[in-house]
Parts: C-alpha cells; sequence; structure tokens
C-alpha cells in the first residue's frame, strides 16, 4: 500500500461483502415465497423481504463505491486522504444506520415506522429503493456530503487527474440526484417522474462515471498501460454515457401520463446507451492485449474484463430489447423487467465492486502481489458460479416474462395475474436453483480469502 490511509476502504469492503450476502439470502427467501405462498407467514410478508432486499443493494454498493473510493484517491491524487479519521467515523455512522434501517423494516410494521420516524413531518417513504425513514435518508445526505467532501479536498490538495475527475463528477451526481429521493409529490405522475430522477439518473449516468471510473483505475494498475491511452478511452466513454444517458430517463415515461413526445425521446435516447457498455468492452480487452506488465494478481484483471461483459448484457443487451416504446408497451413491469434489473445490477455495480476488492484486498492484507495461486483459482471458481449464477436467473426470469406477456398481453384470449403466475411456477423453481448457484458462489469466494498465503 503506497498510503497507510488507503487502510480505511477495508472496512467498506468487509461490510459491503456481508450485506451482499445478506442481499442474496433474502432474494432466496423470496425465490421460495414465490413457490410456496406461506413460506414464513406471517413472520415477513414478500413486500418486506422485497423491501430489505433492494435496500440491501442499495447501501452495499454505496460502501463499495465509498471504499473503492478511498482506495483509489490516494493513490490517485498521490497524497494521504485528506481525512482518514471522517472516513472511518462515517463507515460506523453509515454501518449503524443501516443495520438499524433493516432491523426496523424486519421488526416493525411499515406503517407504524412512517410514524415513529417523523414521515408525517416530510412524507417519503413508501416509494421502490427509497423506502427509507427520514433519519436514514438525512443520514445518506450527511454520509455521502462529508464523502464527497472528503475526496475533493484530497484531490485539490494532490494531482488531479482524467480518473479522479471523472470519479468526483460521478460522486457529485450521487448526491445531488439523492435529493429527488426528498422530494414526493401527491400526484402519482408527477411522483414516478421525480422517482426517476434519482434511480435512472443513478444507474445509467452518475454510477456510471464512478464505475468507469474504478474500472480505469483497475486496468492501469493491472496492464500497466499508459495513462494517455487510459484517458482517452474514459472521455469517449463517459461522454457517451452522458449523451445517450440523461434524455434516456425518457424510457421510463412511455404510457404513464407524461406528454407524448417522451416516446421519441426516451426511445431514440435510451437505444444509443448500450454504447458506452459496449465501449467499456472493447477498453478492458484493448488494455489486457496492451499490457506492458504481467501482474500476478490476474484475477483483479478477469474480474474487470467480466465486469464490462456482463454489464454490457445485463444493461445493454437486456435493457435494449424493452426500451422502445412499441416493445414496452407489452413488456412493461414484467418479470422481464426484473431480468434486466438483476442482470444489469449485478453486472456493472457488483462485479465493478469485486474488481476492485479482488484488486486492493490482498494489498491491505500485506499481499502486494495478488492472492496465492490456489486462492485465485478458487477465486476464479467463484467468479463462474456467480456468472453462471445470474446469467441463468436471468434468462429463467426472461423466459417467465415472455410467457407472462403471452399470457396477459398479446391476443385476446387472455387469462388473469394469478392464473399466469401459476403456469410459470416451473420456472421459478429454476430461478431458485441459480439463486443458490449464486449464494454458493460468494460463499467459495469468502472462502479465498482464508486459504493461507503459504501455498503459493
Ligand atoms: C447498469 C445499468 C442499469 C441498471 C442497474 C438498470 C436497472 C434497472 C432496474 C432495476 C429497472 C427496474 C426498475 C423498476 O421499475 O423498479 C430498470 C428498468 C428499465 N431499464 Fe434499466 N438498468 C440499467 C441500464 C439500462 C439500459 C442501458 C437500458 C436501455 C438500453 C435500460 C432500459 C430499461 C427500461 C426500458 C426499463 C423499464 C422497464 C419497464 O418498463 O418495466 N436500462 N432498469
Ligand atoms: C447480486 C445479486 C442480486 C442483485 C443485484 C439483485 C437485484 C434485485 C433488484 C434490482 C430487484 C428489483 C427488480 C425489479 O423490481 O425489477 C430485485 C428483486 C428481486 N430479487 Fe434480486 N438481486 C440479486 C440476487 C437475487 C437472487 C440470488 C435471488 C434469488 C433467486 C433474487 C430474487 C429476487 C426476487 C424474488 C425479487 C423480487 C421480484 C419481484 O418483485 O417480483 N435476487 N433483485
Ligand atoms: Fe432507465
Amino acid at each position: 500500500m503506497k498510503y497507510s490511509s488507503q487502510a480505511v476502504a477495508k472496512p467498506y469492503f468487509i461490510f459491503a461483502l456481508i450485506l451482499l450476502a445478506g442481499e442474496i439470502l433474502f432474494g432466496l427467501l423470496m425465490a421460495i415465497q414465490y413457490l410456496y405462498g406461506d413460506f414464513l407467514f406471517p413472520l415477513v410478508p414478500f413486500n418486506v423481504l422485497r423491501m430489505v432486499h433492494t435496500n440491501l443493494l442499495i447501501v452495499l454498493l454505496l460502501n463499495g463505491f465509498m471504499g473503492a473510493t478511498y482506495y483509489l484517491i490516494p493513490e490517485e491524487a498521490e497524497r494521504e486522504l485528506w481525512s482518514p479519521k471522517l472516513a472511518i467515523i462515517t463507515f460506523w455512522v453509515f454501518a449503524a444506520a443501516g443495520v438499524a434501517t433493516i432491523l426496523g423494516y424486519l421488526f416493525v410494521p411499515y406503517a407504524t415506522l412512517t410514524e415513529l420516524t417523523f414521515n408525517n413531518l416530510l412524507p417519503t417513504m413508501g416509494r421502490e429503493f427509497l423506502e427509507q425513514p427520514l433519519p436514514t435518508k438525512v443520514g445518506i445526505v450527511l454520509v455521502v456530503v462529508s464523502y464527497v467532501f472528503n475526496t475533493i479536498m484530497t484531490v485539490l490538495l494532490g494531482r488531479r487527474t482524467v480518473i479522479t475527475t471523472v470519479l468526483i463528477t460521478g460522486l457529485l451526481g450521487l448526491a445531488v440526484f439523492f435529493l429527488f429521493a426528498f422530494y414526493v409529490p401527491e400526484n402519482l405522475i408527477m411522483d414516478k417522474f421525480f422517482w426517476w430522477f434519482t434511480v435512472h439518473l443513478w444507474v445509467e449516468a452518475t454510477w456510471e462515471l464512478i464505475m468507469g471510473a474504478i474500472l480505469a483505475f483497475v486496468l492501469i494498475k493491472t496492464t500497466g498501460v499508459d495513462r494517455e491511452h487510459i484517458d482517452k478511452w474514459l472521455y469517449l466513454i463517459i461522454a457517451m454515457t452522458m449523451v445517450s444517458g440523461i434524455l434516456g430517463t425518457g424510457h421510463h415515461f412511455f404510457f404513464m401520463g407524461a406528454p407524448e413526445y417522451w416516446l421519441w425521446i426516451g426511445s431514440i435516447s435510451s437505444a444509443v446507451e448500450p454504447l458506452p457498455f459496449f465501449l467499456m468492452i472493447l477498453f478492458a480487452f484493448t488494455m489486457a492485449r496492451d499490457r506492458k506488465i504481467q501482474h500476478e494478481n490476474e484475477i483483479a484483471l478477469t474480474w474487470a474484463k467480466g465486469t464490462a461483459v456482463i454489464a454490457f448484457i445485463g444493461a445493454g443487451v437486456w435493457g435494449f430489447f424493452h426500451t422502445l416504446a412499441p416493445v414496452n408497451m407489452f413488456t412493461h413491469g414484467t418479470q422481464l423487467t426484473a431480468a434486466h434489473g438483476h442482470l444489469s445490477f449485478y453486472g456493472a455495480y457488483i462485479m465493478i465492486m469485486f474488481t476492485m476488492i479482488s484488486y486492493a484486498m490482498p494489498i491491505m492484507r500485506g499481499r502486494p502481489h495478488g492472492n496465492s495461486k490456489p486462492a485465485q483459482k478458487r477465486e476464479l471458481t467463484s467468479f463462474w458460479m456467480m456468472n453462471i449464477g445470474m446469467i441463468g436467473l436471468t434468462l429463467a426470469l426472461s423466459a417467465a416474462g415472455i410467457v407472462q406477456i403471452l399470457d396477459q398481453r398479446v391476443g385476446t384470449d387472455l387469462i388473469g395475474f394469478m392464473e399466469s403466475q401459476e403456469s410459470i411456477a416451473g420456472i421459478y423453481t429454476i430461478r431458485a436453483a441459480f439463486g443458490v448457484l449464486v449464494l454458493a458462489g460468494l460463499l467459495t469466494y469468502f472462502s479465498s480469502f482464508f486459504m493461507k498465503e503459504e501455498n503459493a
């Protein structure tokens, strides 16, 4: 490790991985409820499991981003973090708030939770991904502000690079667009319209910058390719992201009460969105081909390449499937959406986190050349288990979505929702099986952490 303050990344990474295990576990519990409706009834209803699953996802990704930033910023800025102490304090604040919130979801009925947490003063609760009680939302703002401030101060006092500029732009966007979580218009159309300013402009604009910056950092470190070469790619990827992603928000404004011109704006702009994801594949593979060094941590580069590929498939390809208005009219809100939601979140954001952890964690554990070969081999096994698991889960959900569309939206002989769901039960069993594979993959990954170094 070049700078001792980089070590603050470690608790963030470890906590993010623990939350990931929790997220997947809750996903599995839901998958079982899909098959046995009264599983865990009346202890934990589906809506609570779903809320915990998606909220854990958001919290773990924020943790992952913070860890990644605190690790890479000192090295890029060539100086210690402005305040490592602040980074540690916010870790504990965020962890405590996160755990308290999840316990609240699990043990307090949601309606009671709204009353206990002052939702009547400023109503913000009850929207997908943004269910957090007001105090938690305020806590997120404070933590994010301190995180962005710490990052900016470090860079201002040190070296500025394209990577730090892109990263900070992404972080500022993340912070600003979260503010729409506090704005809940009474009109349901307006509500949805602004809700997407947080959700879409996070995953399809600002987070993409964060992802691009982390990917570039790990590629520089593992391939030794010149910075100038990498910078050009990064600029191109970021420009394409902004051009397509911002107006691309329109692909959520079809048939929901927004003006009709969104059908055109949303379809055309978002059809370009797969492009930056495709560029990331070219970027990663070109850098790997032209590499100047053979870094012993080979698995980190494998994760980097894998991230680019799976993100393109999950976000680019599966996103494109339903992004044109005439198609979306049939697919909207079916399991096809969930299929895309799973592979995109996993491929882009969970995997970029694995990429960074895989590169940085061995160094923080005193292994500058990466983990031992057997440990890397075990990690590679887990890479394939998780990828195959998530792809299988995605294909199963896609099949479920197609059956749903044929059952309920095409032709005249249509059947009801529950009847259609009944006809998909077999596919839901397959989904659950692939979910088990994902969990097994994650546990395999964890086990690679505990392999002894001497085996090298
Ligand atoms: C990493 C990037 C991405 C992530 C994490 C992501 C995630 C998601 C999620 C979770 C949803 C479901 C939201 C909900 O209704 O609750 C969704 C919906 C959608 N996504 Fe993405 N997405 C990404 C990129 C893309 C791209 C690049 C496209 C288009 C090319 C796209 C097109 C869509 C469309 C059209 C919907 C609405 C589906 C519907 O009408 O039901 N997404 N996305
Ligand atoms: C890292 C892996 C995972 C990520 C990133 C993830 C992400 C998500 C997201 C974004 C949603 C909301 C989707 C939407 O409304 O369109 C969701 C819902 C869900 N997830 Fe996951 N998930 C993961 C793993 C799993 C696993 C392993 C399972 C179990 C097989 C699972 C089962 C579910 C279920 C059943 C839902 C609820 C869908 C519904 O409302 O019908 N997830 N997940
Ligand atoms: Fe979107």
